[in-house]
């Protein structure tokens, strides 16, 4: 088999997901287990690091046994050896980095949102369409174990017709005051002069998660909220939050599948996971989390009676089972990788672009506007089938 070598510019990595998802658990990964497969080739990735910061490139590459790291940009960017940028920096900045490796002829591969707004995320994907450069924007939840043993079912018809779903996303981030309990999550992450906000955060994720699995989101009504005004820093400084930290929103979709996403960094859990989703369809149900999918069908759904005088008679955790299926699932991250990898070497095809990514940060700007103004917004038509037609 030939061993057919790329070099990837990894940008903006020095971060919590530049870091552990893509440089540790996918394209380390990917070299440890000998790269990817594509035809008749073994992919093998060249890295080199980007950033701003010498000392903590030169860190993270001696953690991990990278050679190459440098904060000259524009030097990688010239040199042909590199023919694939990825970006993981902040959100406000990712544009202007998509936009100089496009002119320098790299395929483009970054984490979502692709841009701070809908008009800026469309031209960003024009402008790789249009340079002829392979493109293609993070979508990892497609890949999550709970949410592929989930699809596998669906195709399966076990659902029946699928009528609603109502997802719960969130958890206690701390606040910060106290020493002891600084915040687990970067405090840009509440300023939306910094690209923060929950709803730029979550709603690009659940756009392509409903347009996948529950038919393309034709409205959606949001309510955006910020629980908790004041948060303290990794400096230990006190900043207000200028952005959402929680929203509640309804979508429908145009197989008539009502969805309720609500997110929030000021929840308690007590769920089975981070993230789950309830989908009730006429044969049968399920709770869908990151890992676990677990499912109810028609013959085993009880008969419940209303009668809050009396304990329930009923166990309603009882009659569920988790699916089990017999493979392994790979780290989300590195399933999109390597498909990405061998759609710029092998030409297999890479749906997931930056003009689907665009559409997160559309769903992300309606939602805001519905919050402002307290109404449905309609995805517009005629972009919708614009993108899926340029996009297909
Ligand atoms: N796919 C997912 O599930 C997921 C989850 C969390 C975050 N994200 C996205 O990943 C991106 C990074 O988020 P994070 O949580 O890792 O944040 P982070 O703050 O941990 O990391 C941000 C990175 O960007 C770099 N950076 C910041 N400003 C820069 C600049 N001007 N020039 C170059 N580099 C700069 C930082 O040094 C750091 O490496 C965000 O766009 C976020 O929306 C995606």
């Amino acid at each position: 088999m030939n061993e057919h070598r790329i070099g990837i510019i990894m940008n903006g990595v020095t971060g919590r997901m530049g870091t552990n998802q893509h440089l540790v658990r996918s394209i380390l990964a990917i070299r440890e287990q000998g790269g990817v497969v594509c035809g008749d080739k073994r992919i093998i990735p060249d890295v080199v690091l980007t950033g701003r910061n010498e000392t903590k490139l030169q860190s993270l590459a001696e953690r991990h046994g990278v050679e190459n790291y440098t904060t000259d940009l524009d030097a990688v960017l010239a040199n042909e050896a590199y023919p694939v940028f990825f970006d993981a920096s902040g959100t406000p900045y990712r544009v202007g980095f998509l936009e100089r490796a496009i002119e320098a002829g790299k395929h483009i591969y970054c984490e979502k949102p692709t841009a701070s707004d809908y008009g800026e995320a469309l031209a960003i994907a024009e402008k790789a369409e249009q340079a002829g450069v392979k493109n293609g924007s993070v979508q990892d939840k497609l890949w999550l174990p709970g949410i592929q043993k989930f699809r596998s079912l669906r195709d399966q018809g076990f659902f029946g017709k699928i009528l609603s779903v109502r997802g719960e996303f969130g958890y206690w981030v701390y606040p910060g005051h106290d020493p002891e309990r600084p915040a687990q999550r970067p405090s840009w992450n509440y300023r939306k002069e910094d690209g923060g906000g929950i709803i730029i955060d979550m709603h690009c994720h659940w756009r392509y998660v409903i347009d996948n699995l529950f038919g393309k989101v034709t409205r959606i009504f949001s309510h955006a909220a910020t629980h908790i005004p004041e948060r303290v820093d990794e400096n230990g400084e006190v900043y207000q939050c200028t952005a959402d930290d929680s929203a509640y929103a309804i979508l429908q979709t145009d197989a008539g599948v009502v969805c309720q996403f609500n997110s929030s960094w000021c929840v308690r859990v007590r769920r089975d996971e981070l993230f789950t989703m309830q989908v009730d369809g006429t044969e049968g149900s399920a709770t869908v989390g990151l890992r676990k999918c677990i499912v109810q069908s028609r013959a085993d759904t009880p008969t419940p009676v209303w009668n809050p005088d009396v304990e329930s008679p009923i166990d309603f955790f009882k009659d569920w089972e988790e699916v089990r299926p017999q493979e392994e699932f790979e780290n989300a991250f590195k399933s999109q990788w390597e498909l990405f990898l061998k759609h710029v070497v092998g030409e297999e095809p890479f749906p997931w672009t930056l003009r689907e990514g665009a559409k997160g940060v559309q769903l992300a700007e309606l939602s805001l506007q519905s919050s402002s103004e307290g109404r449905w917004i309609d995805v517009p038509r005629e972009q919708l089938s614009q993108l899926s037609t340029q996009s297909s």
